[in-house]
């Protein structure tokens, strides 16, 4: 059976559709499923920022057809991992837990590169330099859990 991986941070149109996009663009698809969430619910069926769209283009990855979604609690049934992009993000899922297995699948994104607890900024409100560092973040943990998986 497929190992199920969902990213999530608080738009779902920045940073987790970036997640998404990079880590299925390094893993099998047949055998790693990679999705995407929010914990906000403020942009559910729009397509990803246009500042996400453009740099994950610039890098040969198309993240143009995903659309925005809110985390729910079944999520935690669906995924094997769940990834939160910061802090905020993961008391957020975390929240939403039902039991210790629940809680046991998340995980900060960026100690998947050194084990530090450093977390993926919010760009949505800075320029398109932030985009390409957040895109840089992302990709040096999608490089760690595609070798580990
Ligand atoms: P994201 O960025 O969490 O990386 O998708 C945000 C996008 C939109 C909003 C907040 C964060 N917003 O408040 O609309």
């Amino acid at each position: 059976m497929a190992t199920k991986i969902l990213m999530v941070c608080l738009g779902n149109i920045c940073r987790s559709p970036l997640a998404e996009g990079i880590l299925q663009s390094l893993v099998d698809p047949t055998k790693i499923i990679v999705d995407s969430a929010g914990t906000g619910g403020y942009h559910i069926g729009e397509k990803p920022d246009y500042r996400s769209i453009a740099i994950a283009k610039e890098h040969g990855i198309d993240i143009s057809k995903q659309r925005c979604r809110k985390f729910h609690v079944a999520d935690f049934r669906e995924f094997d991992v769940i990834y939160a992009m910061d802090k905020s993000n993961y008391a957020n899922i975390i929240a939403k837990a039902e039991n210790a297995n629940d809680v046991k699948k998340v995980r900060l994104l960026l100690t998947e590169i050194d084990g530090r607890e450093n977390q993926v900024p919010d760009p949505y409100y800075g320029g398109a330099d932030g985009f390409e560092n957040v895109f840089n973040m992302i990709k040096m943990a999608c490089i760690e859990i595609a070798k580990k998986l």
